[in-house]
């Protein structure tokens, strides 16, 4: 199987899976206890049906969309995922050319292998940092100046981490950052050469935003569950945000709200955006999906910031649904990692291609020229009463 085979996210899975040792495959896709909810983002999309109108003229159609300011060519972006050098070598940078080939936005975690300086060099699109909210405050103000000097223009602050998810796949494949050499890994690491090779090799694993605050992930291997629950600061709370928020004076999001009653007061305190989002069922397994929830947090908030379902997208169908229900945009992160891990930036375009042409084929098919058409009339549930 070859990257020209790839022509959905099960195939990139599939590549991805050939070509990562077995922790690593395992670290992207896996979720937390007995993965519910990361199984239900996914299915929650079949629960409706789309209605699709004919005889438009749709021989031109138009997938821009704006959100949280940003015009982006396509209502999908990738979002901000950990470690991006342990899948490909060039890791961020991958992603951020490809992105920007497709004029869409890309999120650069606080966890990342390159800086948020070389990235903003490379890209020609819209680039968000994602914050993780350290008890090391000296290390937040760093992160957010950092981000600000290098001109990304959205920040995210993830809200669905304060403690670490029980992943269990990780426990049993004893995944760290950085990878430890056990018995067990470096048999699949010689079972996996061409990736050995590279990782070895190409510069050294680093997470740069970190240096000179933490050394674990970089320095101490840690699993990402531990580092969750010994860096982050388990007493944040929504003064932090608004703290936050303030100190970014920018557009400004909150990353894992699933809730009415938190979309609220995202608002309240000066956000522009709220990621509709459970961290790809790796968090609280049990939890509802960001599809399910997206009606009631779209209808309390929609008029007043911009909405984005994020989570178990894999088909341009998935995308239509969200923006029907009413989101402004959508975003992923297997969905473009599996790609990297298969090919790297080549990868990460023939994954985010492929979901262009899937949008555009579906949007003729329904019969829109552009996605502001799109709304709750053209989507049926199933089993309402
Ligand atoms: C994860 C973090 C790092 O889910 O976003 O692994």
């Amino acid at each position: 199987m070859n990257l020209s085979d790839c022509n959905n996210f099960q195939d990139f899975r599939k590549l991805a899976k050939k070509r990562l040792p077995g922790p690593i495959f395992h670290y992207i896709d896996g979720a937390a206890d007995d993965e519910v909810t990361y199984r239900r983002n996914t299915e929650a999309f079949e629960t409706c049906d789309l209605v699709p109108n004919v005889l438009a003229g749709v021989e031109n159609v138009d997938m821009s969309v704006e959100v949280m300011g940003q015009k982006l060519d396509m209502p999908i972006y990738c979002a901000p995922t950990a470690l991006q050098r342990l899948f490909h070598h060039d890791g961020e940078r991958a992603v951020a050319r490809a992105a920007s080939k497709y004029g869409t936005m890309f999120g650069v975690s606080s966890l990342a292998t390159v800086t948020v300086e070389e990235i903003s060099k490379i890209a020609n699109t819209p680039k968000m940092f994602q914050f993780y909210f350290h008890k090391d405050r000296g290390l937040n103000d760093a992160l957010l100046e950092r981000a600000r000097d290098a001109n990304f223009e959205v920040m995210a602050l993830t809200v669905d981490t304060i403690t670490g998810g029980n992943r269990e796949r990780d426990l049993r494949t004893g995944f760290t950052s950085p990878p430890k050499l056990t018995l067990g890994s470096m048999l699949s690491f010689a079972t996996h050469p061409m990736w050995a090779w590279n990782f070895y090799t190409k510069p050294k694993f680093d997470m740069p935003h970190l240096s000179g605050y933490v050394s674990e992930g970089t320095n101490v291997a840690v699993s990402v569950g531990n580092y969750f629950s010994t860096m982050l600061d388990q007493s944040m709370n929504w003064k932090d945000a608004e703290e936050l928020c303030a100190k970014w004076n920018g557009q400004f999001a909150l990353k894992g709200i699933m809730s009415v009653e938190d979309a609220k007061r995202a608002v309240d305190i000066g956000c522009t955006g709220i990621m509709v989002s459970n961290h790809g069922g790796r968090q609280l397994d049990g939890s509802r999906s960001p599809f399910d929830q997206l009606a009631e947090i779209v209808d309390a908030v929609g008029d007043k910031i911009d909405v984005i379902c994020e989570g178990g997208i894999q088909r341009g169908t998935h995308v239509l649904k969200a923006l029907s229900v009413g989101a402004k945009a959508c975003s992923g992160g297997r969905l473009y990692l599996y790609a990297l891990a298969a090919a790297g930036q080549a990868g990460v375009e023939r994954a985010l291609g492929n979901l262009r042409t899937e949008i555009e084929r579906d949007m003729k098919l329904m019969g829109i020229t552009s996605l502001d058409q799109l709304n709750r009339d053209n989507l049926r549930f199933r089993n309402k009463d």
